[in-house]
């Protein structure tokens, strides 16, 4: 039993402390590489079920947590979830992905949305994280996440995954007041949002900006850095203690510009070396992830390589041990067992000296 006095592993990491390992969780750690899962969705085969029903996406959250006991919680939902308090309606569909029909084009479009409510329009993340929180105790770190206003942007303008983000571009490039009209929007509603989160129960939160790798550094700096600093700004202005972590894929490019931020850990995917990845970002950030989601497709003796040179290269200071993207679906469950036991009996020591 761990004494109610004790701060579990990734809050302590999230704050920059010394460890003796490091917590470990993964991004998508729910989902469809589990059996538990994949049948619970034959059930349920409404994503929004899943995740909007309080005791479905409880007991999604939770399906990790009690096979594999990660650091780290979070909780199952989407970063479109809070989108229809917007105006801006989706559903996800199996292997087509997100869908929002229609995407939002026009002048008229951005002004119509809505702020968001997040206590009216989401009345269910209240539940699923105060839940949560009482499931989990001290034995893990409950994680809240928003996507950042870009990636929100790509979604709801391009209409659905996109591979080369044409629609929201030419509108960067052509209409850049609507794009900003439009992001300064997200913005203050994902804010509100993960206020709501963190007086929910969130203990961490993570903010998704996946597609903000796909700008220039110069476009980057114009349309998506302002508005996760807006985002940023306005939690640390009511949450100042509550940890943020900013991912991107496809990030070496940004990795410096990522931490002008302001959140207090980078999460770097794994086109990046994690030793370089800590000498670009300075003592005063942390880190998270690096490790490719592929390699647990290889042999377990290369998995424990892996988490051990990325142990060795992040230190043991500031340092969350994850993959450099989600969970792969077709992913080996046993693999996945593999990964986070072997994380939580590295004595750190050890890792960083041999
Ligand atoms: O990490 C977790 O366990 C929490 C769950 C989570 C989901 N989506 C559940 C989900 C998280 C953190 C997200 C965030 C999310 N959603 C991101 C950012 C993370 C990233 O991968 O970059 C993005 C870009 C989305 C948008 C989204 N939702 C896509 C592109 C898809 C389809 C992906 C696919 O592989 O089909 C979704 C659907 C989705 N969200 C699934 C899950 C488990 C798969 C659908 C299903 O299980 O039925």
């Amino acid at each position: 039993m761990t004494g109610s006095s004790q701060v579990p592993y990734l809050l302590r990491a999230a704050r920059g402390e010394k460890l003796d390992r490091p917590p470990v969780w993964m991004m998508r750690q729910a989902g469809r590489y589990m059996k538990v899962y994949r049948d619970l969705r034959d059930k349920y085969p409404s994503f929004r079920d899943r995740s909007e029903i309080p005791e479905l996406a409880i007991e999604i959250s939770l399906q990790p947590f009690r096979a594999f006991q990660p650091d780290g919680v979070i909780l199952f939902s989407d970063i479109l979830t809070p989108l229809p308090g917007m105006g801006i309606p989706f559903d996800i569909i199996e292997s087509r992905g997100p869908v929002i029909d229609p995407p939002i084009r026009s002048w008229d479009q951005v002004r119509q949305l809505r702020s968001l409510e997040p206590e009216e329009s989401l009345p269910f993340i209240r539940e699923i994280l105060q839940t949560l929180r009482r499931e989990v105790g001290n034995q893990a770190t409950v994680l809240g996440f928003v996507g950042a206003p870009w990636t929100l942007a790509a979604y709801a303008i391009e209409g659905k995954s996109s591979k080369d983000y044409t629609v929201i571009k030419g509108m960067a490039f052509s209409e850049p007041a609507m794009l900003h009209e439009f992001l300064g929007k997200l913005a203050d509603s994902i804010a509100a949002y993960v206020r709501y989160q963190i007086d929910s129960g969130a203990q961490v939160i993570q903010m998704f900006d996946s597609w903000a790798g796909q700008l220039t550094p110069q476009d980057y700096e114009t349309f998506a850095l302002p508005y996760q600093q807006r985002v940023v700004r306005q939690v640390k202005a009511t949450h100042p203690d509550t940890p943020m972590i900013l991912y991107i894929s496809g990030s070496a490019g940004v990795l410096e510009r990522m931490a002008l931020s302001g959140v207090d850990i980078v999460s770097v995917d794994w086109t990046v070396d994690m030793a370089e990845a800590r000498q670009r970002l300075g003592p005063n950030v942390g880190v998270q992830g690096n490790v490719d989601p592929c390699v647990l497709f290889g042999s377990q003796d290369f998995i424990r390589e892996r988490i051990l040179d990325t142990i060795r290269k992040a230190g043991n200071r500031g340092h969350i041990l994850n993959l450099g993207h989600g969970i792969l679906p077709k992913t080996p469950e046993e693999n996945a067992a593999f990964f986070f036991e072997t994380a939580k009996q590295i004595d750190q020591r050890l890792a960083v000296s041999s």
